[in-house]
């Protein structure tokens, strides 16, 4: 989704901001620009398209510049709707992500205005050139505050002026995070922008402006000058970077072992049997439970599908899993012995946030299990726990499902000795079996090219079905959502047994079956399904535990004897197959046509 960099500082002004679109480029878009202040000029360059052909303004002695990525939701991607938008004179330059609703009244207001391009956005200069008008004594920290009062919506917006070098930056709705550098000050919708610079961050709540000046970052609430507080992400920069490998995804795929230990680190008692995740619950509140409720989209809530599983069987609770843009409440329920929880890897996605917030308002006790330190979820909710996967830049979900899986398994356990219904040997045995999994997965990236082979014999299929049963079935979904949207190619996941119930109307020679076959997701009744589906000629291609004895696949892949993650480890193949089957078609991998990697529209 839209993504934003502004800078002010000694730094060479334009390049920051440039490199800063570049590193946002993950969040999904389809044009940018960029506004700078230099010898008291405002210059715009703004492209429809990638900004790989992008030339940003040319200004020497640049003192300070916001830019823009946009993906658009009013008016189509061309260079005029681009941000940033301009007054009509020229002399304030305005980025926005988020949705203004009122934006056609405003407009109706403005009608003395000139306006170039069909945003909601344009909206926002032409109120800041007003108000000035109206009392030009005024900062621009009290102009922005007034005129986002009028705004109904969502948004984070930076500002910057011709007469002045401070940029003025607020958010409502949509994230904002600051930067901290001796030579300057940055904001950003997101740290991977300005990770080269510096680590050093504050996160701007909703309704909070911040002044950005070279000599640092002022930031006020209802007028007031608020303390700021300053806190050092732990994201290498190298880490926002593709480290030799070809793709984003890829390299993430590769980063497993690394992201899911540290999911681990310091959290697993394996003497006690105990996880520490840091969250606290008023006395009691976990015994008196009866439910917890996932809420989450896309791939995370397939990671809340593998969770709700294992919560239910270890900590005797009746979960539910919504898809967020479907919740209403969950109808029935006791709200005082719910727990509602956000599985989202950005923290920002907007279906999840508002049913985070329908469940908080009903009086549940909330959750929140994600990446990003500091995202609007976190505000959200009573109590966090971090996926620590680092960034993942690939618009395409991939360590972040497995480090989404791994936590909500620490939770599972939690919840289960909690409420004492997860024996001390039980949760024992677990908790080892946790630490297995890393090593099993660079097992299964060791044999990648295999799967790039066998991704190569197939990838002219018309269709791929996934199959799996219990946590094996969310791999399914998963496995199939990942060819769907970096291969674009038809491919579907089901239950196992829902196969006969109708889709195998659809299986020919030409429909490969992938099937999740790992020991504890019943695949001795899983083969027969693969059966049906060979008998009618679709090639079986199978993820299978060592040792099982399942000989009937046309291609088997081994999935170490790890005990009850082992589904996410076959996931890897999964992941690996979709990739290659992208890479061989030529696709844009990291950015997949139409999507975003954080969307926070509804
Ligand atoms: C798929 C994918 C999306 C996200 C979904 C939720 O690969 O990345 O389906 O999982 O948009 O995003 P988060 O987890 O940020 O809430």
């Amino acid at each position: 989704m839209c993504g934003i960099i502004g800078y002010v500082g000694a730094g060479d002004v334009v390049d920051i901001v440039h490199q800063g679109l570049i590193n946002l480029e993950y969040r999904g878009y389809d044009s940018a620009g960029i506004a700078v202040r230099a010898d008291g000029e405002l210059l715009v360059e703004k492209t429809a398209g990638s900004i790989d052909a992008f030339e940003p303004p040319v200004a020497d002695g640049a003192t300070s510049a916001i830019g823009h990525t946009r993906w658009s939701t009013h008016g189509p991607p061309t260079e005029r709707n681009a941000h940033p938008h301009l007054d009509c004179d020229d002399s304030i330059a305005v980025v926005h992500n988020g949705i203004i609703e009122n934006y056609t009244e405003l407009k109706a207001e403005l009608e003395d205005h000139g306006f170039v391009s069909e945003t909601d956005t344009e909206v926002v200069p032409h109120l800041i050139e007003d108000a000035f008008e109206d009392d030009p004594d005024q900062s621009l920290v009290e102009v922005v505050s007034s005129v986002t009062d009028r705004l109904e919506g969502s948004y984070a917006i930076c500002v910057l002026r011709r007469d002045e070098d401070e940029i003025v930056a607020t958010r409502d709705g949509s994230p904002l995070v600051l930067g901290h550098d001796e030579d300057g000050s940055f904001v950003a919708s997101d740290v991977p922008a300005f990770l080269e610079h510096t680590r050093e961050v504050s996160y701007l709540a909703d309704g909070q402006v911040a002044a950005l000046s070279a000599d640092g970052i002022d930031v006020y609430e209802a007028g007031e000058l608020v303390d700021l507080e300053v806190e050092t992400v732990d994201w290498e920069p190298e880490a926002a970077q593709k480290a030799g490998y070809d793709h984003f995804m890829r390299k993430e795929i590769h980063e497993q072992p690394t992201a899911l230990r540290q999911a681990l680190t310091g959290r697993l008692d394996d003497e006690a049997g105990e996880v520490d995740l840091e969250v606290s619950f008023p006395d009691g509140y976990l015994d008196s439970l009866e439910e917890v409720q996932f809420v989450a989209a896309g791939t995370s809530y397939y990671a809340a599908l593998f969770g709700a599983r294992l919560v239910e069987s270890l900590a005797d609770l009746r979960a539910s899993v919504f898809l967020a843009s479907e919740y209403d409440g969950g109808a029935g329920r006791d709200p005082w012995r719910t727990l509602t929880v956000a599985v989202t890897q950005s923290g920002e996605t907007k279906d999840t946030m508002d049913a985070i917030g329908v469940a908080a308002d009903l009086g549940a006790g909330t959750l929140a299990v994600t990446n990003v330190v500091g995202s609007s979820v976190t505000r959200a909710v009573d109590q966090t726990v971090y996926i620590r996967a680092g960034p993942e830049i690939g618009v395409a979900a991939s360590k972040s499902f497995a480090s989404q899986v791994m936590t909500l398994a620490m939770v599972a356990i939690f919840l289960g000795r909690a409420r004492g219904t997860l024996s001390r040997s039980a949760a024992r045995r677990r908790i080892d079996e946790l630490g297995s999994v890393p090593g099993a997965i660079q097992q299964v990236l060791d044999v990648e090219e295999e799967v790039r082979e066998t991704a190569a014999e197939y990838l002219d299929a018309e269709a791929f079905f996934f199959i799996g049963r219990e946590v094996g079935y969310p791999v399914s979904l998963e496995g199939a959502l990942k060819l769907k949207e970096i291969a674009y190619v038809h491919a579907e996941g089901f239950a196992a047994g829902e196969l006969k119930h109708g889709p195998l109307a659809l299986v020919t020679e030409e429909s490969p079956v992938l099937s999740v076959l790992t020991a504890g997701t019943a695949p001795e009744r899983t083969r027969h399904n693969v059966a049906e589906a060979q008998a009618r000629g679709a090639p079986a291609i199978g993820f299978v535990t060592e040792g099982l004895d399942i000989d009937q696949l046309d291609v088997a892949f081994t999935v170490p004897d790890v005990g009850w993650m082992e589904p996410l480890v076959a996931n890897v193949y999964l992941q690996l197959f979709a990739y290659h089957v992208a890479n061989e078609l030529d696709r844009p991998i990291d950015k997949p046509r139409n999507l975003a990697k954080s969307v926070t529209v509804g």
